[in-house]
Formats: structure tokens, sequence, C-alpha cells
């Protein structure tokens, strides 16, 4: 299939071992994200979630090795997994070249997953790499969350973002999900595991500009395009389940106000820059999109079916 980009966004019906090669992948990578299945033996149909370690960390490898060869200098890669696994995510990144940044905490703001005999679980690893020492991109976001308890002299200018992100609600199951969980008519989740949007715009707003190109080799519900889309990036994805290809599309056609993501720039106001780093199309779009209430756009993907 042609996906030399003419288009924003591409969703790839396909397995990523299968299609991250030239061949496929036209232009250099510049940002990619890593939110693989966990191999947590959730009997999935499209895949084995239940690998030997040894055969699921080869496989994770060979991912890693083959978006490194597709992507830019300095291009970034950030690689999310559960917490107990971050050696071999560390490993993995440092085995096919990708120079370590940061490992950072994404301290959910649910409660921790108790534990009998050890502490509460309360965190997922974003492992962030390169390629080569100097990240191509990297924009020093600054926030402005509410005050630690017991600090008595508010902040003039917000602060950085440090590497643990403890302000981005992850998607529960629950009530919490909120109306950004993709549901049936039921009311059950369409994909368990749909990232925050919050989560996918600090990372893109971080390490890239507008123009530039992100890939998500396991794309599931689509969150990483939906993002990307709308700040003026292009995107890849790729997924291996045709139930959640057809998401991905509808979801980017639909163009949900709970996927919007300009309702989070005042977060960042603090940045220097945020408008270029946003995108200044991207804003005025975003800001008129809001005033027609325009909720079906031109579809911005293809497909392989
Ligand atoms: C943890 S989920 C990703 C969730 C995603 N970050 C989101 O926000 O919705 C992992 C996804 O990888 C897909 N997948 C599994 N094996 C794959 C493969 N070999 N190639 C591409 N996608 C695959 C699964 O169908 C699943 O949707």
């Amino acid at each position: 299939m042609d996906n030399s980009l003419k288009k924003n966004c591409i969703v790839l019906h396909d397995s990523c071992t299968t299609v991250l090669v030239r061949e496929r992948i036209v232009p250099p990578i510049d940002l990619a994200f890593l939110d693989p299945p966990f191999n947590q033996d959730k009997g999935y149909k499209a895949w084995d979630d239940n690998l030997p370690p040894a055969e699921y960390w080869a496989w994770m490898r060979e991912v890693c090795a083959k978006v490194y060869a597709l992507t830019s200098d300095g291009g970034a890669i950030y690689f999310m997994q559960r917490e107990k696994n971050a050696e071999f995510v560390l490993q993995c990144l440092r085995d096919t070249g990708w120079t370590f940044q940061n490992l950072i905490i994404w301290k959910k703001k649910t409660s921790a997953v108790p534990g009998l005999k050890r502490f509460g679980k309360h965190y997922q690893v974003i492992a962030f790499a390169t390629k080569g020492k100097t990240p191509r991109v990297f924009h020093r976001l600054r926030i402005d969350p509410p005050l630690p308890v017991g600090y008595k002299h508010a902040r003039e200018n917000g602060m950085f973002v440090t590497d643990v992100w403890d302000d981005i609600r992850e998607l529960t199951s629950g009530y919490f999900a909120g109306d950004e969980a993709l549901r049936d008519a039921a009311g059950s989740r369409l994909h368990k595991q749909q990232a925050p949007i919050q989560l996918l715009l600090r990372i893109i707003l971080s390490s890239t500009n507008p123009g530039d190109v992100v890939l998500d080799p396991f794309a599931g519900s689509g969150t990483t395009l939906v993002v990307a889309e709308q700040l003026e990036r292009h995107a890849i994805g790729i997924e291996l389940d045709s139930h959640n290809v057809a998401l991905i599309q509808n979801r980017l056609v639909e163009q949900r106000k709970s996927d919007d993501v300009s309702r989070f720039f005042k977060d960042y106001a603090c940045t220097p820059d945020l408008e270029t780093i946003w995108g200044k199309t991207a804003l005025t779009r975003q800001s008129k999109s809001a005033e027609l209430s325009v909720s079906k756009q031109t579809a911005l993907f293809e497909s392989k079916q």
C-alpha cells in the first residue's frame, strides 16, 4: 500500500514486525511511542499474551531495532512498560543502539494496585531514549500544578516538567475513565489499554515540532494518532487487530470533544514559545472548530484491510 504520507495520518493493519521496514515506512521517524502488550496472559484473540519471557523480550528487541533503523538522527523513542520490567526495557534499548535519556515515572492519579507482601504499585515506567547522544528536538515544557501541601509561596512562572509525571490520570475501567474512554452502547470499554491523550500530548510536545513524523507500532485505540494529528504532526499507526483499526479510523473521523487537546493548552501556558511548539495553524484550527462545533471532518487516514 502507498504510505508516502500524502495525508497526515496513516493506519496500517498488520504486525509491526512485518511493517517496520524501509519499503513500507518511507519517511524517517522523529518520535516513536511504544505501548506494547505487556505479556500478562490476558487471553487476546489477535496475539499470544503469554510468551516465554525470553521470546517476548526478543520480540521487543526486534521492534526497538527496527524502529531505530527507521529513526532520524536525534529522534526519540518512549517505551512504556510495567515497573517490574524496567531493567529489561533499559537493556532492550541499550542492545539496539538507543541512548538513554530518562526513566520517567508515570505515577497514576488512580489508586495503587495493593500488594500483600510488597508495597502497592502506583506507577508505570516510560523509558525515553534517543538515536545518538543529543535529542534532535527537546522542548523544556513548563507546567503549573497545584502547590504541594505545606508550600507557602506560589510559583511565579510554573516549573519545568520533571521525570515524575503525577498529574496525568490513567483511564481506569470505572467511573474515572470519564468521557475520554471509548465505549460501546452498553458502556463497556472498547479498548482497555487506551492511553490518556494528556500522556501523548506531553510526549509529542516534548520531542517533536509541527510537521515531524510520529510512529506508534502498537496503535491500539489510536491515542497517539489522534493527538499527533491535532498538533499537525504526521502520524503512522500500526495495529494488528482489525477491530482496533476500525476504532482508530472512526476516532480520527469523529473528532470527539473529549479527544480535543486544546483544552490542555493552558496547562503549559508558562512554556516559552508554546504556540510555536503546539503549532500555530493547529491552534487556529482548534479554536475555529470549537467555535463551529464541527464534529465530522474529512478522514485523514488510509487503511490496509
Ligand atoms: C497496550 S495496547 C496499546 C494501547 C494504545 N497505546 C492506546 O492508547 O490505545 C497494545 C496494542 O498492540 C496491538 N498489537 C499486538 N501485537 C501487535 C503487533 N505484532 N503489531 C501491531 N500491533 C500489535 C494490540 O492489538 C493492542 O491494541
